[in-house]
Formats: C-alpha cells, structure tokens, sequence
C-alpha cells in the first residue's frame, strides 16, 4: 500500500471560525433595541442538544481535506472544559487549547485526558479485533499553547497538516478577529465563518429567545462591517458537503447553515 500523502502547509489555505449563534435582542443607549448573537450560557450552549448542529460540526471539522492529513481545532481553555470529560479530546482531531495558565496544570490536565482516551481507543479496537482504530493520519491529539499567534506557528509546523478551524468561545472568536489585521488575514490566511443560526419557534407559535450570557463579538457581518455572505453553493464546497439555506427543524428549535468571508 502507497504510504499516506502528506503535503506542505499552503498558506492561502482559510482560517475557518465555525459557531452556533441565536439573536438576542438587547436594550441600548440608542432610541432601538440591538441584536446581538448569543453563543453561550453558563459554560455551555444556551440550547439543548441539537443534534443537526453536532453532527455537522463533527463531519466538517473532522473531514480532512486529503487523505493522510489532519485537521486541528483550535478552543479557549473553557470551550474545551465545556466538552463532556467522556468526549474530551474530540478524535479524529488535533484540539489546540489556548491558555494563560503558567502552572502547568492546565497541560497536565489534557495531556492526562489524551491519553485516557487513546487508552479507550484502543481497548475498544482490540475489543472488535482491529489492530487500528484511525485511518492513518487521522490522528486524535491534544496540545495546550499560550496564544493563538502560538498555536498557528505550532500547528504551521506540523506535517500532514489539514484544516484549521477555531471553535470558540468568544474570548478566543475576539482574538482571531482581532488579530486578523495582516490585510484581513490571519497568519497570511483568509478568514471565514461557517456559522449555524438557530432560533426556538415551537410549532405554530412564536419565537421564544434563548437566555445568554457569552456573545459572538461582532454585531454585524454586512458588507459594510467588511463581510461578504457566500451562497449556498460556495457554503458546500467549504464544508465538503450539500448545504442548503433551508431552516431545518429539530425538536422546538430551527437551525441554518451560513457562511462569510472577510472582504479583502
Ligand atoms: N455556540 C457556539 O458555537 C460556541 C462555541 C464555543 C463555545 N461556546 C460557549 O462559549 C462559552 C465559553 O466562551 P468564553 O469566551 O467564556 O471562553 P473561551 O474563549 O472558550 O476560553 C477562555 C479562556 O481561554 C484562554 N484565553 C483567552 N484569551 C486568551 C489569550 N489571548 N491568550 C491566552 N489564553 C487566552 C483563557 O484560559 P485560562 O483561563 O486557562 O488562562 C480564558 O479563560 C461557553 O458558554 C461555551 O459553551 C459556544
């Protein structure tokens, strides 16, 4: 069998930030209310499990984008205490934890959470007689990296290197926002969003707005705030599968994928 194919880091490959967000209406200084986007609650999703939304943030940060390589997900040290301790590191995935911590324990924490998961893994492939639990390359891993500016210089040196994708939370969303400055790029990256709206319209009523108390930073992503909303088609090519815009419904909630791109 060909070994796996790996190939170099190519610059111009996107910085993918990928989030669930639902508008919440909050009273301003201003004569109007403004909108913004809730993408949390007390450490967790303001939602109940929606299971449309998980699975496609599972498929689209774990599908590699060539055999052999990997993708990387990069999260603010609470988005990863957030992941049920069961599920922690996510597999298939290298998972980037950024944090201040100097004490080591943040690092200690999830190099003994990776290695309880390999472990499992492992149990479970010799449970079904498999040698293997990953194809190769599909690599589960788990660092801890003091910065995103440090996380992507770590992850740019990595090879088999697939698509990264920053999956919040808002501390984390704000500094690749931030600090995508380079001519709207991020370590010479165009920046995207794939972004799930959903609201809670039990059938045949009217909207009931989730509570949140940790927002997406940006109150708006027009043309005029510097974004461009891509069509369906563009949508599906970045996620590797069919997206439409139809609202989908799961339960009280609905939920619509959508993507934007820094204008240039
Ligand atoms: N709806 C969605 O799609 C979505 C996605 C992700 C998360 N969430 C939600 O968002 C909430 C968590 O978001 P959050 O903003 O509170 O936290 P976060 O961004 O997940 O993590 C914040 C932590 O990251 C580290 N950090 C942040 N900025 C840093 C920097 N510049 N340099 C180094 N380390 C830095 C710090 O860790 P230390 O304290 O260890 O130093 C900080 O406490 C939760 O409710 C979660 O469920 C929602």
């Amino acid at each position: 069998m060909p070994p796996p194919t790996t190939s170099p880091i190519h610059h111009s490959l996107p910085l993918t930030l990928i989030v669930a967000t639902t508008p919440i209406r909050v009273a301003s200084a201003h004569a109007h209310d403004e909108t913004r986007l809730g993408i949390g609650l007390n450490g967790t999703l303001p939602w109940p499990r929606i299971k449309t939304d998980m699975s496609f943030f599972a498929r689209v940060t774990s599908h590699p984008p060539q055999k052999g390589t990997t993708n990387a997900i990069i999260m603010g040290r609470k988005t990863y205490d957030s992941v049920p301790k069961s599920l922690r590191p996510l597999g298939k995935r290298i998972s980037v934890v950024i944090s201040r911590d100097t004490t080591g324990s943040v690092s200690e924490g999830v190099r003994k959470e990776l290695e309880a998961k390999k472990a499992k893994m492992a149990a479970k492939a010799a449970e079904e007689g498999k040698e293997k639990v990953e194809e190769p390359g599909q690599d589960t891993d788990a660092i801890v990296m003091p910065s995103l500016d440090a996380a992507l210089k770590e992850l740019e040196g990595m090879e088999g290197l697939g698509k990264i994708f920053v999956i919040g939370g808002a501390e984390i969303y704000g500094a690749a926002l931030r600090d995508a400055s380079d001519g709207l790029k991020l370590h010479g990256r165009p920046v995207r969003v794939v972004m799930t709206n959903v609201i809670r319209k039990p059938e045949g009523g009217e909207e009931v707005p989730f509570e949140c108390d940790t927002f997406w930073p940006l109150d708006s992503m027009d043309n005029v705030s510097g974004w461009r909303s891509v069509g369906s088609e563009e949508l599906s090519e970045w996620v590797g599968e069919e997206v439409t815009w139809e609202w989908k419904r799961e339960g009280e909630c609905e939920v619509q994928m959508v993507g934007f791109e820094r204008l240039g």
